[in-house]
């Protein structure tokens, strides 16, 4: 592995070892897995992706006390890097966050290499582990009936209101698939769709007693 890569890497690995979130260090590393293999078969710039993969969370609010404290952090972390490199991979992880799905798609083939990868990793099975650990530690519920999914959303009404685990798969994991920018990501997740599709059937069957 690249020098420069492996120091971010022991950097972030330290930093978010303990996150309780969702957001922890094999969240990040699925996610470098991930990026790696969809870099290959889309040909993208590999050390792009795999840094952008490495520092993609550390500027969110959910990690970071502010959104300019993460960037300032990050941007420490990339000195070692040309100035072109720097900018390309603050331009990703600005602009990769889903934030309630009001956003412009990404610019760089890069960038959407590393999207896909971080979305993968909010569906299929993994996908609704990490939701159902984020609304406990959010203290939200399972799922009320009472609480309709919300249609459309502020960033901030999407990270502030309260909602519901099973609400997050109508509000934001259901419509991923159709929002891969690659061929190689959407293979795949085409496949962890279908599975979040049929836990939802079956979640309503049980909530029902209807099996
Ligand atoms: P992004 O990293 O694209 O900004 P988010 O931070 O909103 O996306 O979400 C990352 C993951 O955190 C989601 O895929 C989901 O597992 C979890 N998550 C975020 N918001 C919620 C929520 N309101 N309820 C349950 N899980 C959530
Ligand atoms: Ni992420």
């Amino acid at each position: 592995m690249n020098q420069v890569v492996n120091e971010i890497q022991i950097y972030v690995r330290k930093k978010l070892e303990m996150e309780g979130s969702g957001h922890d260090w094999y969240h990040i590393e699925r996610v470098l897995k991930q990026a790696r293999r969809i870099a290959k078969e889309e040909n993208a710039n590999l050390f792009i992706c795999e840094v952008a993969a490495l520092v993609h969370d550390l500027a969110d609010d959910k990690i970071a006390s502010s959104e300019k404290a993460g960037l300032e952090e990050v941007e420490q972390l990339l000195v070692p890097l040309h100035k072109s490199d720097q900018a390309h991979v603050l331009e990703i992880i600005t602009t990769m966050s889903f934030k309630g799905g009001n956003r412009q798609p990404v610019r760089t083939l890069e960038a959407q290499v590393v999207q896909d990868a971080d979305r993968l990793d909010a569906i299929g099975a993994i996908g609704i582990a990490r939701t159902f650990v984020y609304a406990g530690s959010k203290g939200d519920l399972i799922y009320d009936p009472s609480i309709q999914p919300r249609q459309h959303m502020t960033s901030s009404a999407y990270r502030h209101e309260q909602s519901t685990a099973i609400n997050h798969f109508y509000e934001k994991l259901l419509k991923l698939k159709d929002l891969m920018n690659t061929k190689t990501g959407l293979k795949i997740a085409e496949e962890r769709h279908a599975f979040l599709a049929s836990f939802l059937t079956q979640f309503h069957r049980e909530w029902e007693g209807s099996n």
